[in-house]
Parts: structure tokens; C-alpha cells; sequence
């Protein structure tokens, strides 16, 4: 096991301008419920059986308390970026109209940010989306599209000159598959067709979002994230499940993007599991972005189905994390290459890469090595990547700190820095003091 993060003493990574920053997402970490409108995760967290340790969002971390506390801990880190989402229920009025304290909140944070130095990364759609669009159908009403678009509109302008990179949606196969397909995410629909109508309702959010983002800052970069979960065979048999699974759960969202076409999967799906798709739709989504996020968390297996369908399997033995997900750094630099491969990718960021731990706070320590031994062999598959030709420019590690993991509630945690939900007290962990020494030298290094 790795107890240190190093890279070899030429990477690309430990050059400028690589970015190396930090990541968290306002529901996961804001708290001060009673000062935004209701979300749908506020909404699905009232339900019965939906969040594993029946917690919420209510407090979380207090961060819209605590904010110039984690600034100055962010800054203590020695990372160059930050990566956080805005509210959407947080910087608008339910008739469209800003906020103003709750844009105040997004200013001060990120005017606190750059007085540091620190880049601001920043996604506008991280899941939590205003209730009353939900009660109006949400996703899989084409309006929230365009509501989606006048929220970008009216928040850009507010942000001016503190923003260095806008990213549209985070994970919009969350949003899509989780939410609306298989009902584990806010607001807990159970329907395929509804899954993939969601799908391509966020991807267009996305393309009149990058329209608005190109006439308000032109100048500011604006990409997307998406998460990949690569597919894997189980055995040699599988291939065509695994095939099936890339294009339904991870092609689905790059290829449109980047080609204007859904993957030829979308024709095996019967008329009425479709989505609707109007005139325009594909090129307003496939319009140049500047970069991809990419979050990358583990790979997946597949085996084939009685039906020519696909179904998750387990392969035995593999080291897993508190969430049971398979530790495979060589997954994200197969990844990565072989989408580079594919589409010949504009500018990556890795937007997204952790671990979750059963991690104890004993006497004032959180001894994580695992979570250690993961950012190191990941960061040696980033560079290996770029050994490979990929053009990845930075890497951000979820999380910050410890948060509210969706339906997982507060039990699972992915954090540099250990919460104590008790008092909010934050610690550092093992993890975060091994990412500082790490950049610290790469630092002093150039
Ligand atoms: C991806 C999501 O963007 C983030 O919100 C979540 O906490 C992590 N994955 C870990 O599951």
C-alpha cells in the first residue's frame, strides 16, 4: 500500500497549467435550508425509506455558516482550484427573480476564493433542483430546459469576474437514470421511458445553457461533467452485455455530445421508451464544449441476459471501498485513452475521483491510508494517461470534505477532512495532509 502520493519526477501533472484542486456540491455540504426554496432532495429526504440513515440536508456541513473557515481550510490545502455548485433553489426566487441574499452567499464565497488565489470551478446543476419545477413535471417537462437556461442567464451576470470555469450539469446520468429511471435518487420515479426522456431534456438544458454561457462570458471556458462507469465482461461470453451497458449508461451522454447522435442502442429501444426529440434538439446539445469533466470512481462488470440485455455481476476478491465499489485505477486511464480514441476529446478534467472510508477520528487522527493509497495510484493513472496522448489538464478530489452522500445519507464518507456532525468540527484527515505535502513540494518544485 502506498502511504504517500507521488507521481514520477517528469509528469505532466506537476507542471503548470495543470490544475489540482478540491470538489463538494451545495446540497452535500450547505446546509441553512430555511434561506432557499425547497429541492427535490429535500422533498425525497421527507420520504419514507429513501435516504439509509433517514437524514437530510437541513444543516449538512453548515457551510453557508462556516464558509470563510473552509476558504481559509481549502487555502491551507496548497491546491490551486475549487470546484462547488450553485443552488439553483439558493440563487432564485420561485418567480425567476435573484435572490440577492443568496447570490450575496455565491459572491462572498467566491470573491474569498480569489482574494486566495484559488481558481473557482463552478457547476450550476448539481441535482438540487427548485421543487415547484418538480411539481411542474421536472425533467421530463421540456420547459425546465429553458427555465434551466434563464437561471444560467440571470446568475452569470451576478458572478462576473469571479468565475474561471462554468461546467452546465454535474452527472446528468444521475439526474436521468437515478431520479427518474430506477427511482434511488430524487424525486424517485420508476420508469424507463421517463428515464430517458430526463436524459435528453438535461442534455438540451445543457446546450441552451452553453449558449447563454457563450453570450454572457465568452471568455470563460464552459464544459460539462459526465460520470463514467466503464463496462466491463464478466467473462469472454459478456462482451456484447458490457457493450450494451457502455452505450446505455455512459455513451448515451458523450456521444450526443460530441456527435450530435444518440448510440445506435436508442433503436432497440421500443417507441415508447424513446425519448421525444424535437428538430434542433441535437445540434443545440452537440455544440463545442471547452472541456469534459470527468468523474471516475470504479468500473463495473456485466454478463449478458436471457433477453440480449445486460445485468450488473460481482467479480470476487476485488478490493472495494466503503461503498463497495471495486478499487481499479487502470480503469480510468483505459478510460480515458479509449475515449480519446473515440472522440478525439477536447480539454479533461478529472472533475471527480475519491474514495469512501470508514474512517475514525482516534485522538485527533484519521489514519486513511486507503483513501491515500487510492489518490495515489489514480494520480499515476491520470499521468499515464497523458503518457498516452489524452489532454487532461487537472484533477479534483471528491470530497473536500465528509457530506451528505444521497441516499446514503451521512454514513459513508469521502472527505479529506473528517466532520464531526456533532459540533462541525472539521479534521483534517491523513489523506488531506498527504495531498498538501504532495503539492506543496510539486509547488516548490516549478
Ligand atoms: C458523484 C457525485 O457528483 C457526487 O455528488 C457524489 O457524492 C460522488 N459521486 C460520490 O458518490
Amino acid at each position: 500500500m502506498f502511504k504517500t502520493i507521488s507521481l514520477p519526477t517528469q509528469s505532466a501533472l506537476l507542471k503548470p497549467p495543470f490544475v489540482f484542486g478540491v470538489a463538494t456540491a451545495s446540497f452535500q455540504i450547505e446546509g441553512a435550508r430555511e434561506s432557499r426554496l425547497t429541492c427535490i432532495w429535500d422533498t425525497f429526504c421527507q420520504q419514507a425509506n429513501t435516504i439509509a440513515d433517514n437524514s437530510h440536508g437541513d444543516i449538512a456541513c453548515n457551510h453557508v455558516e462556516l464558509w470563510q473557515q473552509d476558504v481559509a481550510m481549502i487555502a491551507d490545502l496548497a491546491v490551486d482550484a475549487y470546484r462547488l455548485s450553485i443552488s439553483w433553489s439558493r440563487a432564485l426566487h420561485q418567480d425567476g427573480t435573484i435572490n440577492q441574499q443568496g447570490i450575496a452567499f455565491y459572491r462572498n464565497l467566491l470573491t474569498a476564493l480569489k482574494a486566495r488565489n484559488i481558481k473557482t470551478y463552478v457547476t450550476l446543476y448539481h441535482w438540487d433542483l427548485p421543487q415547484y419545477l418538480e411539481d411542474k413535471g421536472g425533467w421530463l417537462n421540456r420547459d425546465t430546459a429553458y427555465a434551466f437556461a434563464h437561471y444560467t442567464d440571470l446568475v452569470t451576470q451576478q458572478l462576473t469576474g469571479l468565475v474561471d470555469s462554468y461546467a452546465t450539469l454535474n452527472e446528468p446520468f444521475c439526474s436521468a437514470y437515478l431520479g427518474y429511471e430506477i427511482g434511488v435518487h430524487a424525486p424517485g420515479i420508476k420508469s424507463q421511458q421517463a428515464g430517458r426522456q430526463a436524459a435528453h431534456h438535461l442534455l438540451l438544458a445543457h446546450g441552451l445553457a452553453m449558449r447563454v454561457l457563450r453570450k454572457n462570458c465568452p471568455d470563460i471556458e464552459a464544459g460539462i461533467v459526465l460520470n463514467f462507469s466503464p463496462a466491463y465482461p464478466l467473462t469472454a461470453n459478456d462482451s456484447h452485455a458490457a457493450t450494451l451497458a457502455d452505450q446505455y449508461h455512459n455513451q448515451w451522454y458523450i456521444q450526443a455530445l460530441l456527435t450530435g447522435h444518440y448510440p445506435s442502442l436508442i433503436n432497440q429501444l421500443s417507441n415508447d421508451v424513446k425519448p421525444s426529440i424535437a428538430e434542433q434538439d441535437m445540434a443545440i446539445i452537440s455544440q463545442p464544449v471547452d472541456f469534459i469533466g470527468v468523474n471516475y470512481y470504479t468500473r463495473i462488470h456485466y454478463k449478458n441476459t436471457d433477453n440480449h440485455w445486460f445485468t450488473e455481476a460481482n467479480i470476487h476478491d476485488a478490493v472495494v471501498t466503503d461503498m463497495g465499489w471495486e478499487v481499479y485505477p487502470q480503469g480510468l486511464t483505459e478510460l480515458l485513452v479509449s475515449l480519446n480514441q473515440q472522440y478525439q476529446l477536447p480539454k479533461v478534467y478529472i472533475t471527480e475521483n475519491g474514495a469512501a472510508m470508514a474512517d475514525t477520528l482516534t485522538n485527533g487522527q484519521v489514519l486513511d491510508y486507503e483513501r491515500v493509497n487510492y489518490y495515489h495510484t489514480h494520480l499515476n493513472a491520470v499521468h499515464e494517461a497523458i503518457e498516452q496522448g489524452v489532454n487532461i489538464q487537472g484533477y479534483f478530489a471528491w470530497s473536500l470534505m465528509d457530506n451528505f452522500e444521497w441516499a446514503y445519507g451521512y454514513e459513508k464518507r469521502f472527505g479529506m477532512v473528517y466532520i464531526n456532525y456533532q459540533n462541525q468540527q472539521r479534521t483534517l484527515k491523513e489523506s488531506a495532509k498527504q495531498y498538501r505535502a504532495f503539492l506543496k513540494q510539486r509547488n516548490h518544485g516549478c
